[in-house]
């Protein structure tokens, strides 16, 4: 082995306002295996992440919730951290970047690049709430595409036609903070110049840190030109005050990556490893990022410009992988594949979903499906069927007829050394982030040893008294080759690499790979992994669906304009590593029985000063008043509602409108301007009459 190498990885930061899902997860145990391999190898590694705690999703969302952002950023950070541990992601140190380490970087770091001018003002034209007083990002605008006139979509991109424009391009753009036409405000902000880089980047782009496809990528941007990178957002913010410009907050993608440092400075400092060892200018040591697709321009452009104009190494590389899909789709609510990492484990063993991610992975950029049978089939007969089964098939003779003592010799030593140089190749891929060809060629050696317990059949040798030995023998060969395949799969699955070693009373290194188990006692056969059943994987389908309409009925129960919000806090969350249809409005019958439907007497109608489309109802639902302000001006003169019924849901939560408190809404019909009706026919109903 060449020597020992240093070696530091991350996985991109969660943010801090939702929980890990199975499209999160293809990162984490993509680096976590690689991580493993690296300590496996004799390497040191260390794997730091942290939650991504600052921005106005989380600002916002806390706001919603009614806690303050440091609640909800500790609440989640618990969750998230459970969850990978759940997963066996073994980080060496799990942090957040909103820590006085972090707030160190990003000061020094924007101090460091305004002192070498990277950094200048300009006044900028925003989108800004006048209700809400604040700056929206494009992600908190909605209204209708541009280009199809789909109803409702953010201000980024049209999820029906899938357009790409700015939020000034959208018809009737309305706030999803207050509901408010957003106005534009000048504000002047802080700008990192990026072209400043740009021989440097291309440059480093050459040199092989990105994949190709990346590289390709990129390569349009430097036609196109580096813009400016706009760090700065106005209050209120949630994040770190930039130090000379009060008022001022870096945005979350300035503070974001610093993360890594800051958590592996607060490993440092709790170990006493040499920070600069790994992030000084001349660092010899190795540095990678893990991340997904969507967030490259942010790792391979912004970041190792903002290291390199601040003194620091820039990453050795970052690898970039592809989405999940689950049953070749986006991950759909309705459809139950959108699986909270929780909900995974209350129904399997998160090994199984390592080895499949593993199956597939490879060092592109491509999506990655987990197809639920396939899974099921493919864990089924890899691991049980043939894994776990050559211990189960030999462990037996051995504990019960030669006292657990392995025999002296191996009965085949070529096969065994056969296989131990596969181990090479099986090195080289995981080396390589060629995850699915690694576990072919283990597979592969597992039929192997397969194919020589068939031939060997010790079940009938052990019948025959004089042919024992050889049985003990062949169990021995075939538990030997079961080591060399836990060995490999260690990293992908350290729990039963760990019962594997306390069976086989060894411990499985890479290192020690070529030496047999000779003469050796192993302690009695546990099983090692079950077959998954088709009941767990529907029983956690049934369940996302579930989890997904309890949401949606949450959902209906906040204000409309938070609502656009709470839907969107995954969206906004960049790296779901995953492709996420939105939820379908199906609910459940549960879920439409809890609305509470009441005929209403409209005691008065009035105009509400300043609003188009509102008027103000005082409705009489017998044992109560209601105020409501209803969106049906276009159709109604307040005169000719005064004294008639209509229908009510009595027990949405109140709404504070700009006008006033909205306690709960009219059903309406129709397709809209002066064709909508809220009148039931006066059929002899009273106020207060529930709806049936
Ligand atoms: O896209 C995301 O989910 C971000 N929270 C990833 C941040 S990675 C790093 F830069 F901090
Ligand atoms: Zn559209």
């Amino acid at each position: 082995m060449t020597d020992k190498r240093n070696i530091l990885v991350t996985s991109a930061l969660p943010y801090a306002n939702g929980p890990i899902h199975l499209g999160h997860l293809v990162e984490y145990i993509q680096t976590d295996i690689w991580a493993r391999f690296q300590r496996l190898r004799g390497n040191t590694c260390y794997y730091v992440c942290a939650d991504d705690a600052h921005g106005t999703p989380i600002m916002l969302r806390a706001r919603q919730d009614g806690i303050t952002p440091e609640q909800l950023i500790a609440t989640t950070k618990k969750e998230h951290e459970t969850d990978f541990a759940d997963f066996l992601i073994g980080f060496d140190n799990y942090y957040s970047t909103h820590s006085d380490e972090n707030r160190d970087f990003a000061s020094s770091i924007y101090l460091k690049l305004r002192d070498e001018g990277h950094i200048h003002t300009r006044t900028i034209k925003q989108a800004y709430d006048p209700e809400a007083e604040m700056f929206l990002p494009d992600r908190f605008i909605k209204g209708s595409c541009p280009k199809c006139g789909a109803e409702d979509q953010y201000g980024d991109n049209c999820e029906v036609c899938g357009a790409t424009y700015d939020p000034t391009e959208l018809n009737n753009p309305v706030s999803a903070v207050s509901g408010a036409t957003p106005v534009k405000k000048d504000s002047e902000q802080y700008f990192f110049k990026l072209s400043d880089f740009s021989g440097m980047l291309q440059q480093w782009l050459k040199q092989g840190h990105v994949q190709t496809e990346v590289a390709n990528k990129l390569d349009e941007w430097f036609e196109e030109g580096l813009k400016d990178w706009d760090i700065s957002r106005n209050a209120p913010y949630w994040g770190f005050e930039i130090p000379d410009a009060p008022g001022k907050y870096f945005y979350v993608w300035m503070d974001a990556p610093m993360g890594y440092m800051a958590s592996f400075k607060n490993l440092c400092d709790k170990q006493g490893i040499n920070f600069d060892d790994y992030w000084a200018a001349d660092s010899k040591n190795e540095l990678y990022h893990f991340i997904g697709k969507d967030i490259a321009r942010f790792h391979t452009l912004f970041w190792p410009a903002v290291l390199d104009g601040a003194g620091y190494r820039k990453p050795s590389a970052v690898f970039c992988h592809g989405f999940l899909t689950v049953n070749g789709q986006k991950m759909s609510k309705s459809r139950g594949t959108f699986i909270k990492a929780r909900t995974y484990l209350d129904n399997l063993n998160p090994e199984y979903l390592r080895y499949y991610y593993t199956a597939k992975l490879s060092s592109g950029v491509d999506d990655i499906d987990l197809n639920l049978e396939d899974f099921m089939q493919r864990v089924n007969s890899d691991l049980v069927g043939k894994v776990v089964n050559i211990a189960s098939r030999c462990a037996g003779f051995i504990t019960k007829k030669f006292d657990g003592q392995l025999s002296a010799q191996l009965p085949e030593t070529g096969l065994y050394n056969e296989m131990v140089a596969a181990g090479d190749k099986i090195a080289e891929h995981f080396e390589n982030l060629e995850y699915n060809k690694a576990v072919r060629e283990i597979m592969a050696q597992a039929d192997k040893a397969n194919v020589y317990i068939d031939e060997n059949k010790p079940w009938v040798l052990i019948k025959e008294a004089d042919r024992k030995a050889e049985v003990q023998a062949i169990c021995t060969q075939g538990l030997n080759m079961f080591c060399l395949l836990m060995t490999w799969l260690k990293p992908i699955l350290p729990v039963t690499a760990e019962k594997s070693e306390a069976f086989l009373n060894t411990e499985l290194s890479w290192t020690g790979i070529s030496q047999p188990l000779l003469s050796h006692s192993i302690n009695k056969f546990k099983p090692l992994l079950t077959r998954i059943e088709k009941e767990q994987i529907e029983t956690m389908t049934h369940s996302s669906v579930s989890e997904a309409s309890i949401a949606t009925a949450t959902k209906h129960k906040i204000k409309p304009a938070q609502q656009a919000v709470a839907e969107n806090s995954e969206a906004v969350s960049g790296t779901t590593n995953a492709a996420i249809e939105p939820i379908a409005t199906e609910i459940s019958f549960d879920d439409f029985a809890k609305i509470d439907l009441r005929i209403a007497r409209i005691v008065k109608a009035e105009h509400v000063a300043g609003a188009d489309k509102l008027l103000q109802l005082t409705l009489d639902i017998g044992n109560d008043t209601k105020n409501v302000f209803a969106g049906i001006k276009s159709a109604y003169q307040p005169e000719d509602l005064e004294g008639k019924l209509t229908v009510m849901v009595a027990n949405l939560a109140p709404r504070k409108m700009r006008f006033g408190l909205s306690e709960g809404m009219v059903l309406a019909a129709g397709p809209g301007g002066s064709d909508l009706f809220i009148l039931n026919p006066d059929t002899g109903a009273t106020a207060g009459m529930k709806v049936k």
